[in-house]
């Protein structure tokens, strides 16, 4: 039986057993807080850019155009070009754009602003913006209908029936039980093979009326490979599974939209030099395809693509049928360092904080800072707008009350290094 004593001494020692490990315990916890403050820390997010006179980075962290497109600078005599361009096909004749510009500067910005514009301005005209031609007519026409969404086609397809039987709110009568379906489809059907010849998709186009098959008609119509169960389901005889069933198709859906009053089909096709890495007689046949799409439609038809300028020179050399039919040619140069200093200004007032009194529109750059910007990118935009984001950022960082080019070169040596070398 252990005494008093030793007890008192048990528990000592446990005591201080436990003193010394709570104590290599906050050891330990503090390490590695310190540590991890000092090596990462990804709760800290929020900079204050206040010193600037700003709301956030002004500057996109990834140079990728957003859909939105919040803001839109410069560029006026191009974009000029492009309204005419617009303004001749609503008149009627159809015209047609390339929009030419080497990387980054500002092609997928210029068809995305265009889209929102022209869909906040003009009603009747539809805009699909496709990112990439694809390999072949088939899969532009595939993209196209993806873009085109579900849901448009949808309401296409009751405004077209609404049009066919002269009643209105069809789908809600139907829904109510009262007007009935079939009959309406039926009533459709006859109208609209008057109007295209293509059997197979004004089947599935009426189909997108009815729940339990419009998905799988959705999916026919965009191209896509369906078993011969469900074409059956469908009542369709074939897939829209080559370029002339795409032609066809596309053919038809315009059709469909000029009948019910739309005065312009815009096509916005970004990316078109991806066509390069075809194989030549790939190529061939996909320009071929774009030239009979533009020999289709004389009138209400509008195709802009975005291309960069080694390509199309070599396709304006090699495919003169296609080149010759895009009659204008809008080139997006690098910019000068006049429009640069323009550019830089529109990004930092559209993110200046209201009661900010900045010394200058380019505030916290100086213009000297401005002049190394534009050598450093060399007129590109999307390398001036990379400079600019981390410009900002490790000038808040390490408390720089304004950027001038040596405190550029010094926040961040890794990108003026090359134009110093
Ligand atoms: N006119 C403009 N106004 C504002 N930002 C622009 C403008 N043009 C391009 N940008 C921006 O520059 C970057 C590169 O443009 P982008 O359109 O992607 O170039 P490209 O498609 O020619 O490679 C993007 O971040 C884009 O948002
Ligand atoms: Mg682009």
């Amino acid at each position: 039986m252990p005494s008093k004593c030793t007890f008192g001494i048990l528990w000592m020692e446990k005591y201080l057993y436990m003193i010394t490990s709570l104590d290599v315990y906050r050891c330990i916890r503090e390490y590695e807080n310190v540590s991890s403050e000092k090596l990462l820390d990804f709760k800290k997010t929020s900079k204050n850019y206040k010193a600037y006179g700003l709301k956030r980075n002004p500057f996109p962290y990834v140079g990728v155009p957003e859909d939105a497109i919040p803001l839109y600078a410069d560029r006026k005599k191009e974009l000029k070009m492009i309204e005419e361009v617009i303004k001749s096909s609503l008149q009627n004749v159809s015209c047609h754009a390339a929009l030419i510009g080497s990387y980054g500067n500002g092609k997928t910005h210029t068809l995305k602003y265009l889209k929102r514009q022209i869909e906040n301005q003009l009603e009747d005209v539809v805009v699909v913006y496709i990112s990439n031609p694809g390999d072949r007519v088939l899969s532009l026409y595939s993209n196209f209908m993806h873009e085109f969404g579900f849901q448009r086609l949808e309401e296409l397809v009751w405004k077209f029936l609404e049009f066919a039987t002269g009643e209105k709110s069809l789908r809600k009568k139907v829904n109510e039980g009262e007007v009935l379906l079939p009959e309406i489809l039926e009533i459709g059907k006859r109208r609209l093979l008057n109007e295209i010849k293509y059997t197979d998709f004004a089947t599935a186009f009426l189909k997108l009326t009815m729940e339990e098959c419009k998905f799988l008609a959705w999916k026919y119509l965009c191209g896509e490979s369906i078993i011969s169960d469900y074409r059956r389901e469908l009542d369709v005889v074939s897939a829209i599974d080559n370029d002339e069933k795409a032609l066809r198709a596309f053919m038809s859906l315009k059709r469909i939209l000029a009948l019910l009053g739309n005065k312009l089909l815009c096509l916005l096709i970004d990316e078109f030099e991806s066509i390069e890495y075809l194989h030549p007689i790939l190529k061939q046949k996909i320009l071929n395809g774009i030239r009979h799409l533009i020999d289709l439609n004389p009138q209400g038809f509008c195709l802009i693509i975005g291309c960069a300028p080694e390509v199309w020179v070599d396709i304006v050399k090699e495919y003169h049928a296609f080149s010759d039919r895009i009659f204008r040619q809008i080139t997006l140069k690098a910019l000068s360092e006049k429009d640069m200093r323009d550019f830089i200004a529109a990004y930092l007032k559209n993110s200046r904080l209201d009661d900010a009194d900045p010394p200058n529109e380019i505030f916290p750059f100086t213009d000297d800072a401005i002049t190394e910007i534009h050598r450093a990118a060399e007129g590109n935009i999307r390398r001036m707008l990379m400079i600019c984001n981390q410009a900002i950022d490790a000038g808040i960082e390490h408390d720089i009350p304004e950027i001038t080019s040596a405190k550029l070169r010094e926040l961040l040596p890794d990108l003026f290094e090359t134009v110093e070398s």
